[in-house]
């Protein structure tokens, strides 16, 4: 039964690559209107185009078609200017636009883009404070300062520890992983919830408030900041292995196993004084199943592994069974709530970490590869 329904899930996505491979030409998939099926496009792939491309590599690895690795290399030379843009943003756009091409499929060019894009991004770091800052063309930077740091730029940081180990400067894991583990101090809460933001001074990188960008209030829990939260610290663990990641992961992952809704799928805030009427998000929701399944593969707790892996069989069946429809678009994704943008819709990074965890429960990717 289960096995039937994630082959329909992932049969479901793939046909979505088909369709959206087919009609986009321009612009790289960004939010889609569930009822047309019409993509909103960004020109150049603001802080999402990687994750058009990364759901290209998956499906060329997992069906050997020369097509989807076509699309894949296409996008990732239209991302290539990117590594030039001011934006922490990189990590997401060349882990996943580029990187995810050499690791699956041993591709010599994504390995050139991946590591032009770590390249130009780790000659940004700020040394004082040991963080990688939003950068001025950064989705959020327009209405903060220069020391600017989010719980979203975590899983990125894991290009340069890919970067360092594969013609890179080996300076690049240290940058990485101090970043990473700044991120503790300015995200994660004494509870294991998770801030999206916090500004430090940027010469001396201390700490001076903690804020959110998208969710209800500074002190609620925005469903992303947790979701990026799970997913950047398990994946950091994976390529590092520094002990203090898995503990991360899996600290942000039982606040959100203890506190989300019964159905498994998060509610845009979990702070929402609204909650049940108000919006779902399942992008937050397909990137926590993602990193459960990886969390499951990197735990040595044998109790813990079996329980990451039912939540996350749980979270994944929600999603296909009640969000995702026979054209493959995934719906009730909540991009901004706080401005009214896309609230209800296919969010393209939703779409990837779904594909990404059905890939896996489908045995067409070990989970925790990268
Ligand atoms: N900036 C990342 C997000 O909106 O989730």
């Amino acid at each position: 039964m289960a096995e039937a329904r994630w082959e329909r899930g992932y049969e479901r996505l793939l046909a979505r690559v088909d369709a959206t491979g087919a009609s986009v030409r321009e612009g790289f998939p960004h939010y889609g209107d569930p009822l047309t099926g019409e993509w909103t496009r960004s020109p150049s792939g603001d802080w999402t185009g990687g994750f058009w491309n990364g759901m290209c590599w998956l499906a060329a690895h997992s069906t050997e078609k020369a097509r989807y690795r076509g699309w894949a290399l296409r996008w990732a030379e239209a991302l290539l200017p990117r590594a030039m843009s001011d934006t922490v943003f990189r990590g997401f756009l060349f882990y996943y636009g580029a990187l995810l091409g050499d690791v699956l499929l041993g591709d010599a060019r994504a390995r050139e883009i991946a590591l032009a894009g770590a390249r130009a991004w780790a000659a940004s770091f700020n040394e004082k404070a040991g963080v990688f800052g939003l950068g001025a063309e950064a989705e959020e930077a327009s209405d903060v300062g220069a020391g600017e740091a989010s719980i979203d730029t975590v899983q990125g940081a894991a290009l340069l520890v890919w970067a360092a180990a594969n013609g890179g400067d080996s300076a690049w894991r240290d940058m990485a992983i101090s970043h990473a583990r700044r991120h503790v101090e300015l995200c994660v809460r004494d509870d294991g919830s998770i801030c999206q933001s916090a500004s430090f001074d940027s010469t001396t990188g201390a700490m001076t408030r903690r804020y959110t960008h998208k969710g209800i209030r500074p002190d609620s829990t925005w469903a992303r900041a947790q979701a990026w939260g799970i997913v950047g610290y398990a994946v950091m663990y994976q390529w590092t292995k520094e002990i203090e990641f898995l503990d991360a992961a899996q600290f942000a992952a039982q606040w959100w196993l203890g506190h989300v809704a019964g159905d498994r799928v998060a509610y845009w805030d979990f702070d929402d004084p609204d909650i049940p009427d108000t919006a779902r998000d399942t992008s937050a929701t397909a990137i926590v199943a993602a990193a459960l399944l990886k969390l499951a593969a990197l735990t040595g707790e044998e109790h813990k592994q079996r329980q990451y892996r039912v939540a996350a069989e749980e979270t994944a069946a929600a999603l296909v069974d009640r969000y995702l429809d026979p054209r493959g678009v995934l719906s009730h994704g909540c991009y901004n709530r706080r401005i009214g943008l896309a609230t209800q819709n296919e969010l393209i990074w939703g779409s990837y970490y779904l594909f990404e965890a059905l890939h896996v429960l489908t045995g067409r990717l070990e989970p925790a590869r990268f």
